[in-house]
């Protein structure tokens, strides 16, 4: 099967993962109309393209906090890797490193922290943290990411407690025994509901501060309001994001939220998108409205279970191609 674009190796996942793993990926909350929001808002965006521009060099390089990436697009935090490939989060990383991008490795991963950094030594990362009830869990993930090399700390904002996502109730979702959350192993027991906390609010940046040297990411944020909070509260960049529609059903698609945020935060920190990027031109579009970078989630775990960490470059250099492509044929 000739792999062209990214529909294609959804098909694939779609056809060989176990279909428990499938839904668990394709997942959205409620009746999916946010998820799917997600990707029909690019749809209703039209270019007003420029001609006769000479397009012979283009430079699609950015940088991420001062990092250089390859070009716009990193691999956004998604759990359960070992769901899609048996390397799991390690394939994710050698193929960021790969392509010369940002990878943003879960709180849920299965695999530790220290193995993902051995997989790609020097490759860019940033780690993703939900905030656990016991405190000194979440102090310790973060210092344990600092001392790894990890180069930012991106909080995640809008999973107080996780979205109703029917398919998942429906086949009682849950890791196969061989599979664990590496990075909490014996963290759960303290627990006996959720382990994350639902009572964070915005002053627990000040605490995460106080704990770290990373740069904060606050991701979630849909509102100019909440910019604005984030920016006041001393974060340094904001990842606009739905969860892709995992989270709260009916709220707006990323990339119609994302011009409000941009407008808020008047270029004071770095703003970033995810969400329903399918296509080099939906990044264009992005960026044109204001973004500085996009994350892929569920494209990438497509990637994964097509062929590992050679399959997630595929999915990359898919994009990266149809983005210069955009870019020239716009202009
Ligand atoms: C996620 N997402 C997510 N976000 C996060 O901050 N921590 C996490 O552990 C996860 N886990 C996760 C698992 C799966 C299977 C999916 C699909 C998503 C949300 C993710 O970071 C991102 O916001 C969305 O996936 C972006 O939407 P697209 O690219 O999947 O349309």
């Amino acid at each position: 099967m000739a792999m062209v674009c990214l529909s294609d190796f959804e098909a694939y996942a779609k056809k060989y993962l176990p279909k428990i793993a499938w839904d668990f990926f394709a997942a959205g909350a409620d009746d999916c109309c946010t998820r799917d929001e997600n990707i029909l808002a690019y749809k209703r965006i039209r270019f007003r393209p420029r001609m006769l521009r000479d397009v012979s060099v283009m430079d699609i390089r950015t940088k991420l906090l001062g990092t250089e990436i390859s070009f716009p697009v990193g691999i956004a935090p998604t759990g359960f890797h070992q769901l899609a490939w048996p390397d799991g989060e390690k394939s994710t990383a050698r193929a960021a490193k790969a392509m010369n991008t940002c990878y943003i490795a879960s709180t849920y991963s299965t695999c530790t922290l220290e193995e993902i950094s051995a997989a790609a030594p020097g490759g860019l990362r940033w780690f993703q943290l939900y905030i656990h009830r016991n405190r000194a869990v979440s102090q310790q993930l973060v210092q344990r990411a600092e001392a790894l090399g990890f180069q930012g700390l991106v909080l995640t904002a809008d999973l107080p407690y996780t979205g109703k996502r029917r398919d998942d109730v429906r086949n009682g979702f849950r890791l196969p025994p061989h599979m664990t959350l590496k990075n909490l192993e014996g963290a759960f027991e303290v627990c006996k509901m959720s382990p994350l906390d639902p009572s964070v609010t915005w002053n627990d940046i000040y605490w995460l501060r106080s704990l770290t040297h990373l740069p904060i990411i606050i991701k979630g944020i849909l509102t100019k309001e909440d910019a604005e909070l984030a920016v006041r509260h001393g974060v340094q960049g904001i990842i606009v994001s739905n969860h892709g529609g995992r989270q709260l059903d009916g709220g707006p698609a990323t990339i119609d939220a994302l011009v409000e945020v941009v407008e808020a935060v008047q270029g004071r920190v770095e703003v970033y998108l995810d969400g329903g990027i399918r296509k080099g031109s939906d990044v264009l579009k992005a960026l044109a409205l204001g973004a500085k970078c996009v994350f892929i989630g569920r494209p990438a775990l497509w990637g994964l279970a097509y062929k590992g960490e050679e399959g997630l470059q595929d999915v990359l250099r898919i994009l990266q191609d149809e983005f210069r492509l955009s870019m020239a044929l716009a202009g």
